[in-house]
């Protein structure tokens, strides 16, 4: 996690590094820092707190010129969140300066050999350990920054992504990635370096990605240098065009992020089966599948490999696979799945699910997966994310950019993906006639309208909200492919508004947390009317039973749960495995509107970052 930005050309440095700090919070925001070098000297400031906390400290303290500076907005990792460990950090003379995102693992043995030699540490960090280690190469085998950062990272084990500069050279930085992701932006005689081309989108849309195990030397007015790490070749950059656009990554009038992307879902729906989904031909185009077909069909099985959010969309997936194309699924925690000694083939594919791209567990599970012979297929959001390069094929969800740190268009676009996969897989295999296939499209093409009408409950999912905002506990309900959805609702709720939340299959009430439930217990329950209606209907009644309180997710027109619900919000009819993308939309309503009237910081949650790359 951590958002690292720096610039280096003829502009002030200051408001671009703490706007671009503030685009890159979703990464973490539990402290900030920034050091600018003001023509002769460096300074620096930082605090515990947000980009905002940072701003007002700052300019108190600290004179804001410089046209070189980097700056860093934090999720701890080594050493609690507090002023000292914030980054940059300074190397003992004072002459270097660095920010980092990611973890030193062998940091500790380092730093006993740096005390040895008579460093001093202020932090409990493992970067104040990282400049220092360079500036002890630098010193003891007097080279150039570059040299020593390159020699330094070769006894590192661990990742990072890096920026730090010398106030004896202030006319350059040196970056270096493994691990964690890090962009140059390429503008007119300036440089941008962040984690990821937000902070930059308005200067250029020139941006060069490192590589794993690269390091660049950014000098001002002159050609950005990348070398490998280890061998120390010189690599040719590859400039990319942005296809990012600033209002994309802003709130364009809505409260939260993660308001505007829960009202985005329709358009991205539409994005993500664009030019993939059509219906007239009856055809859908993925070339990622296209291009490996003959793989997909000699398939025993699927594998999906996911953290959180994207977990509950394999698991949707699963059913989907399964229902259509009769292949068997299997849903895995990366973080677990890493650790296994799974039983991997060469006649598995493994699909990796990622909205960033850059989850360090999902990343670990494919690199295993690939290791072991299987094919590695991912469905990401962030387009040239470390996952997308790392996987053998892919598809791309085109959400556009998720900001909110709770994951909401990132959800229902994954599902899209998947399921415009497994029909065309349906296809190939035949285990669907033409008819039902060319129905499913036309239902999934109509999926946009339908989340457009669900959206409508909004104003009464807010009543609601009022009336269960105090409680201290939810449960999520629901079966078949709106199991998955329970967890998710669950899921939402626990991480904006802290509220203990569990998901379970309907059926498996009985077995255990029906012991819960009393007249304090919300128990949302998902009861469309295709899929096991009738079994859900009796669950409810078993509840009201026990005197619990019921808000159902239900098809339009509903009369059965009406009569037993305390509260139904209704969601448009479809066909039963497109109904996940429909009863999300509630779910995901309800936990906003809860969170913003206990006053939760809705897109930056406690203890929370959007792009988790520390396992
Ligand atoms: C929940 C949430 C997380 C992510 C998880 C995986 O709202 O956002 O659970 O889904 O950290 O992240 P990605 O999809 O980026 O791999």
């Amino acid at each position: 996690m951590c958002g690292i930005v720096g610039y280096i050309g003829h502009r002030e440095a200051y408001p671009i590094i703490i706007k671009g700090l503030q685009r890159l919070e979703y990464r973490g925001y539990d402290s900030a820092g920034i050091a600018l070098y003001d023509g002769s000297d460096i300074k620096l400031s930082k605090t515990k707190g947000k980009v905002v906390d940072l701003k007002d400290k700052l300019e108190s303290e600290i004179s804001t010129i410089g046209s070189l500076g980097i700056g860093h907005t934090r999720w701890a990792t080594h050493g609690v969140p507090n002023d000292v460990n914030s980054h940059p950090h300074y190397s003992n003379s004072g002459d270097l300066v660095i920010i980092h995102n990611g973890i030193i693992e062998n940091y500790d043995a380092l730093k006993k050999e740096l005390i040895k030699r008579g460093y001093v540490f202020k932090s409990d960090t493992d970067t104040e350990v990282l400049v220092n280690l360079i500036e002890d190469v630098k010193r003891n085998e007097d080279i150039k920054l570059g040299k020593a950062v390159q020699i330094a990272l070769n006894q590192v084990v661990g990742a990072y992504a890096i920026a730090v500069f010398d106030k004896n050279k202030p006319n350059e930085i040196v970056v270096a990635r493994l691990g964690s992701p890090l962009a140059i932006g390429i503008g007119e005689d300036e440089f941008f370096i962040a984690s990821d081309a937000s902070p930059f989108i308005e200067f250029t849309k020139n941006a060069i990605y490192l590589e794993d195990e690269e390091m660049a030397i950014v000098r001002r007015g002159k050609e950005v240098k990348i070398r490998k790490i280890k061998n120390d070749a010189l690599v040719d950059p590859y400039v990319q065009e942005l296809q990012l656009n600033l209002e994309q990554i802003e709130k364009g009038g809505y409260d939260h992020f993660m308001l505007k992307e829960i009202y985005e879902q329709p358009e991205a729906i539409k994005d993500t089966f664009r030019g993939r989904l059509l219906s007239k031909e009856a055809m859908v185009k993925l070339a990622g599948v296209e291009d490996n077909m003959k793989k997909f069909l000699a398939a025993d099985r699927i594998i999906v490999v996911a953290c959180g959010t994207s977990w509950h969309a394999g698991l949707v997936s699963e059913y989907i696979f399964e229902d259509l194309a009769r292949i068997p699924v299997e849903v895995e925690y990366a973080s677990e799945f890493r650790y296994r000694n799974p039983v991997i083939t060469e006649k598995d594919i493994v699909i990796a699910i990622s909205q960033s791209g850059e989850t360090a567990d999902t990343l670990a599970a494919i690199k295993l997966a690939k290791s072991r012979g299987a094919f590695v297929f991912g469905v990401c959001n962030v387009v040239g994310s470390s996952i997308a390069r790392e996987t053998d094929a892919g598809a791309y969800t085109h959400a556009g950019p998720e900001i909110g740190v709770a994951s909401t268009k990132a959800f229902t676009t994954q599902i899209t993906v998947l399921t415009l996969m497994a029909l065309r897989l349906a296809r190939a295999k035949g285990t669907i006639s033409s008819s039902e296939f060319r129905h499913h499209l036309i239902e999934l093409e109509l999926i946009p309208d339908k989340v457009e009408e669900a959206l409508k409950s909004d104003a009464f999912v807010q009543t609601i909200s009022d009336i269960y905002k105090d409680a201290t506990n939810f449960l999520y309900l629901g079966r078949g492919f709106n199991f998955p959805v329970a967890l998710e609702g669950a899921l939402k709720l626990k991480e904006i508004s802290y509220i203990h939340a569990e998901g379970y299959p309907a059926a498996e009430m009985k077995h255990g947390p029906i012991a819960l439930i009393d007249e304090q217990m919300p128990v949302v329950v998902i009861a469309t009317k295709k899929g096991h209606y009738e079994k859900v209907v009796s669950n409810i009644q078993e509840i009201k039973s026990r005197k619990g309180k019921i808000i159902g997710i239900v098809t339009k027109g509903d009369k059965s749960v009406k009569e037993l619900a305390d509260h139904v919000i209704e969601v448009p009819e479809t066909i039963e495995c497109l109904t996940p993308l429909l009863t999300t939309i509630p779910l995901q309503l309800l936990s906003y509107h809860i969170a913003v009237m206990l006053g939760k910081n809705v897109d930056q949650p406690r203890n929370l970052a959007k792009s988790v790359t520390v396992e």
